[in-house]
């Protein structure tokens, strides 16, 4: 276990709607291992759509995945803001970059993003052309210029389910590279 965080470290979990974010227990598995700590999932209503709240409840102290008033006393943005040490945005989709990017807030993530004080890492995965879109490319670099860590995305190779055709995109880091990009945010925090 890493000497940066306390067993105590409170990890907020920005899961955007990526097809990536189906490996998330996977990645909740990887920082457990090498952090300790608690894990709130805070999800996208798209990333809801990829994969059930329910089993990313398998692997997280809390998993909050609905923006009902209800839940306002409990989950309000400030409060999840205030309450966690460091907030990893995993995966991260170009929509919330942009969000982010622009100080938009238009669901409960995305304000929470606002609110927070703590460190903040970004962890993208999309299509080539995306990446490299102009206004992405924007949105990192003012994102960085904020002082948000926005770690970069390795290429990987995916076969098309339907031509077969086995092409690289930039891709979400594996949990390995993940626990490495967090280690130095934990030490500075
Ligand atoms: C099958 C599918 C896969 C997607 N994968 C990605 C992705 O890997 N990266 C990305 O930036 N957007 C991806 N999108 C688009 C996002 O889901 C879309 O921009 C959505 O509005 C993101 O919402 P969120 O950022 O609030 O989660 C995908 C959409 C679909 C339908």
């Amino acid at each position: 276990m890493s000497n940066f965080a306390t067993p105590e470290t409170r990890f907020l979990i920005g899961a955007t709607g990526s097809i990536a974010v189906t490996r998330l227990p996977e990645y909740l598995g990887a920082l457990r291992t090498a952090f300790g700590g608690s894990y709130t999932v805070l999800m996208t209503h798209t990333a809801t759509n990829f994969l059930s709240p329910h089993a990313v409840g398998l692997s997280a102290e809390r998993v909050i995945a609905r923006e009902a008033p209800e839940d306002w006393p409990t989950d309000k943005p400030s409060r999840l803001a205030a309450d966690h040490d460091i907030v990893l945005v995993l995966p991260a989709t170009a929509n919330v970059l942009s969000a982010a990017a622009a100080g938009a807030a238009p669901n409960r993530l995305t304000t929470v993003l606002l609110a927070t004080e703590r460190p903040v890492l970004f962890f993208p995965h999309m299509g080539t052309a995306m990446w490299r879109n102009p206004a992405v490319r924007r949105n990192v670099a003012q994102l960085r210029e904020d002082g948000r860590i926005v770690v970069d995305p390795v290429e990987h190779a995916d076969r098309d389910v339907v031509t077969g055709v086995v092409a690289t995109h930039p891709a979400l880091r594996e949990p390995d590279g993940v626990v490495t990009a967090v280690r130095p945010a934990l030490a500075a925090s």
